[in-house]
């Protein structure tokens, strides 16, 4: 089952009368569980299709089909919820929350999630604060930092850093993982072992992740990779033979 259908996906910038023409017409079928890379030189579009797969943008023109969810059909509200609940973000500069211990800004997440469905009339109550606690620690033992859940951002490397953002990132069991260039921000070596968690997570949970980068650590790692130029698909390795969904080969 494919978990996010693209067709004639199109992004359409305006500045006064120039028009760039960011995504160009982008088809691209993904699978439940794929490891998949989107390469491509600067201003091939990359950031412009990972906004655009994480509801953080529209596209101009085409439609997107998550899951079976068209996106196309969903209000602004409906949009921010499918986000909320579906949908994670690695970035690039960690992103954590500097006053919040790891535990806290893994169980953020669960937090606003349960905020959000305490809010709703006659929905069921969200996880209580314990379950919330027990899975942020499972996740945070999953990413090889049980011994940093009480410490704060600050007191941690960039590695440690973007391996909280993973846990975070995966607590609430999205359907995707989106991170646009995950590892620009860590040394090579580094990078190598944030590469190789996200990917034992793919293979141990099934996660999908979709990244970008043009960093050749990834790009060694990945089953699938789309090159983009011009905003437009230019190669797709999984006709040469990678299989979507599946356990990851070790690199
Ligand atoms: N907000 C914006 N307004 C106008 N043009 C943009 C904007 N964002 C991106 N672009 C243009 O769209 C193209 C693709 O950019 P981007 O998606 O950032 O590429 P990449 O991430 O591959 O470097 C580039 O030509 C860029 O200049
Ligand atoms: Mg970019």
């Amino acid at each position: 089952m494919s978990v996010l259908e693209l067709s004639k996906i199109t992004r359409v910038y305006r500045k006064g009368e120039t028009e760039v023409r960011a995504l160009d017409g982008i088809d691209l079928c993904i699978e439940a569980g794929e490891f998949l890379a989107i390469v491509g030189p600067s201003g091939s579009g990359k950031t412009t299709m990972l906004n655009i797969l994480g509801c953080l943008d529209s596209p101009t023109t085409g439609s997107i089909v998550y899951d079976g969810t068209d996106l196309g059909k969903l209000d602004e509200a409906g949009l921010s919820a499918y986000r909320r609940d579906r949908i994670s973000f690695v970035f690039q500069s960690f992103n954590l929350i500097p006053v919040l211990t790891v535990r806290e800004n893994v169980e953020l997440p669960l937090v606003i999630e349960a905020r959000a469905r305490r809010g709703k009339k006659g929905a069921e109550g969200g996880r209580g604060d314990a379950e919330i606690k027990a899975l942020a620690l499972k996740m945070i033992e999953a990413v090889g930092l049980s011994d940093k859940a009480d410490r704060y951002p600050r007191e941690l490397s960039g590695g440690q850093e973007q391996r909280v953002a993973i846990a975070r990132a995966l607590v609430k069991t999205p359907l995707v993982v989106l991170a646009d260039e995950p590892t620009a921000n860590l040394d090579s070596k580094t990078a190598g072992e944030i590469l190789d968690l996200m990917k034992d997570i793919n293979a141990k949970m099934g996660t999908t992740f979709i990244f970008s980068t043009h960093d050749r650590l990834v790009m060694e790692r990945a089953r699938r990779i789309v090159t983009l130029h011009d905003g437009r698909v230019a190669t797709d390795s999984s006709g040469a033979g990678a299989t979507g969904a599946g356990p990851a080969g070790r690199a």
